[in-house]
C-alpha cells in the first residue's frame, strides 16, 4: 500500500472542500476523492474518509464506530464528573451523541414527540410567523433573500417547535446557534470553546424555561410533551430534555438556513419545475432530495470515531482515529445517478439517504421538509414572476457547506 501511495497525487490536490475551485465546482474533487479508494486517509484534517454508498449505509446501520465526541483522539479530554459543567452533562451525561444504549432509549421515547400530527401542529404554529417575515418585507423590487427570510427561520421554527417563550428569544437567540461547533473537529480550539460558553450560557436558559413550563404545563406542546415522558420513563430525564432541544436546534438551524438557500437557487435556476416541486408537500420533499443532490453543498460529512485499534475496509484504524462518512460524494457520479447533471423534482431516490439511514436517522427530517414546503410555496405565492438577481457570488467562510454570501432576488412585482 505504502508503494502505491507514494505515486499518488497528494490527497490535498485532489480534494480541498476549502478551496476557491471546489467553492465553484465541487463535482469534480468528489468524484476524484471517491476513485481514490473506499476508505481515504485525509492528512488535512487527520481523519479517514468512507466514500462509497454501501460502506456508509453499513456504518449508518450497524454502528460499529462511535458516535461520542470525547472518543476523538484530538477531543479535550473527558472531565470528571464532578467537574461537568452544564455542557458535559448535556453532552456526555444524557447525550444524543454518545451511548448507543441510551441513544436508543432517547429515540424511542421520544418518537411520540415527532410525529405527524405534531408536525402538523407545529406547522400551524410557524405559518403566522413565516408570514409575518413576507409581510414585513413588502413587495420591495428586488431582496436578499437570506437576510430577510432565510437567516430568520431556523430560529423561529425550532423555538416555536419546543415552545421557548418570546420574552427569552432575544437572549437566547445570541449564544444557541453555535451549538454544533462544539463538536465541529475542523475549526479552531478557540471556536470550539466560544461556543461550548455559549452553549452553558443557553442551557441556563433552557432551565429557566424548563421550571416555568412544570410549573404551567401547556397542551399541545413539545417541551410538555417531554416533561410528560420524562414522568412515564425512568432513565429518560431533564438532562435528557436538554440535550435533546440543543441538539434539535443544533442539527436544526445549520441545515435550514442551507436548505432554505439552495431551494430557492436551483428551483429559481429550473423555474419550468417550480410547479411541480410545490405541488404537494410530498412532492416538495422529493424536489428536496434533487434539490440537495444536484446543488452538492456539503463540505464535510458526518463524523463518528473508532472505539479501539480496527482494521476498517482493509485498513489498520488507531483507536481514537476519526471516521467521517461522506454520502454526497456520490451525487453526481454517474454509475449511482442516470444523467447526473440533469435536475429532475422527479427523480426517483431509492433508498432516500438524505436525511441519514438506521439508528440515527434524522429526527427533524419531517418538520425541516415542512418548514421548507411552508416557506417557499408562499415565497412562489407572493412573486410569482420571481427571478435571480445575477448568479450570487459563493461563500467559502461556512464550516459545513458552500453557501451563498447573499442571494439577491428580483421581485418583478410591477
Ligand atoms: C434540510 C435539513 C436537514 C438535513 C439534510 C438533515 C440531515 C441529517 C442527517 C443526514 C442526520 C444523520 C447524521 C449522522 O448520521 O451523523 C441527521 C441527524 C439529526 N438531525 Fe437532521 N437534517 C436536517 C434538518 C434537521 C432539523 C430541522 C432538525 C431538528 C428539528 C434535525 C435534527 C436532527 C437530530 C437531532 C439528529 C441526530 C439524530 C440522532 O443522533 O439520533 N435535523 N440529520
Amino acid at each position: 500500500m505504502a508503494d502505491a501511495a507514494e505515486n499518488l497525487v497528494p490527497i490535498e490536490q485532489l480534494f480541498n472542500p476549502n478551496s476557491d475551485e471546489y467553492m465553484a465546482d465541487p463535482i469534480p474533487q468528489c468524484l476524484a476523492l471517491m476513485q481514490r479508494g473506499r476508505l481515504v486517509w485525509y492528512e488535512p484534517w487527520q481523519a479517514w474518509i468512507m466514500t462509497r454508498m454501501p460502506d456508509i449505509m453499513a456504518c449508518w446501520k450497524e454502528e460499529p464506530l462511535s458516535s461520542d465526541f470525547y472518543d476523538w483522539e484530538f477531543a479535550p479530554p473527558r472531565p470528571p464528573e464532578d467537574q461537568w459543567t452544564n455542557f458535559e452533562r448535556a453532552l456526555i451525561g444524557h447525550s444524543l451523541l454518545a451511548d448507543h444504549d441510551h441513544h436508543r432509549l432517547v429515540r424511542r421515547v421520544t418518537a411520540p414527540a415527532f410525529s405527524r400530527n405534531v408536525v402538523d401542529s407545529i406547522q400551524r404554529k410557524i405559518e403566522p410567523d413565516v408570514k409575518r417575515l413576507f409581510d414585513e418585507l413588502g413587495t420591495p423590487d428586488s431582496f436578499d433573500y437570506i437576510d430577510k427570510i432565510a437567516a430568520h427561520i431556523p430560529f423561529i421554527s425550532i423555538t416555536r417547535m419546543v415552545g421557548i417563550p418570546e420574552k427569552y428569544w432575544p437572549d437566547i437567540k445570541q449564544v444557541i446557534m453555535t451549538f454544533t461547533e462544539t463538536w465541529n473537529p475542523t475549526i479552531s480550539d478557540e471556536r470550539r470553546e466560544k461556543a461550548r460558553q455559549d452553549s452553558n450560557r443557553a442551557i441556563d436558559i433552557l432551565k429557566l424555561v424548563i421550571a416555568e413550563r412544570r410549573e404551567a404545563p401547556v397542551q399541545d406542546d413539545f417541551l410538555s410533551t417531554l416533561l410528560r415522558i420524562e414522568r412515564e420513563n425512568p432513565g429518560f430525564e431533564e438532562g435528557d430534555i436538554i440535550t435533546l432541544i440543543l441538539a434539535l436546534i443544533g442539527a436544526g438551524a445549520d441545515t435550514t438556513l442551507v436548505a432554505q438557500q439552495w431551494s430557492v437557487y436551483c428551483l429559481l435556476k429550473h423555474r419550468d419545475q417550480v410547479a411541480k416541486a410545490l405541488a404537494s408537500p410530498e412532492a416538495f420533499s422529493n424536489a428536496f432530495s434533487e434539490i440537495s443532490r444536484w446543488g452538492t453543498a456539503s463540505k464535510m460529512g458526518f463524523a463518528r470515531y473508532a472505539p479501539r485499534d480496527m482494521e476498517i475496509l482493509g485498513h489498520q484504524v488507531r483507536k481514537g482515529q476519526m471516521v467521517l462518512m461522506m454520502p454526497h460524494l456520490k451525487d453526481h457520479d454517474p454509475e449511482y445517478y442516470d444523467h447526473p447533471e440533469v435536475f429532475d423534482v422527479e427523480r426517483e431516490f431509492n433508498p432516500d439517504v438524505l436525511f441519514g439511514y438506521g439508528p440515527r436517522f434524522c429526527i427533524g427530517a419531517a418538520l425541516a421538509k415542512r418548514q421548507l414546503y411552508l416557506t417557499i410555496s408562499e415565497l412562489f405565492r407572493r412573486f410569482p414572476n420571481l427571478e435571480l438577481a445575477g448568479e450570487p457570488e459563493r461563500d467559502g467562510s461556512d464550516h459545513n457547506a458552500v453557501v451563498f454570501k447573499r442571494l439577491m432576488l428580483n421581485t418583478n412585482c410591477q
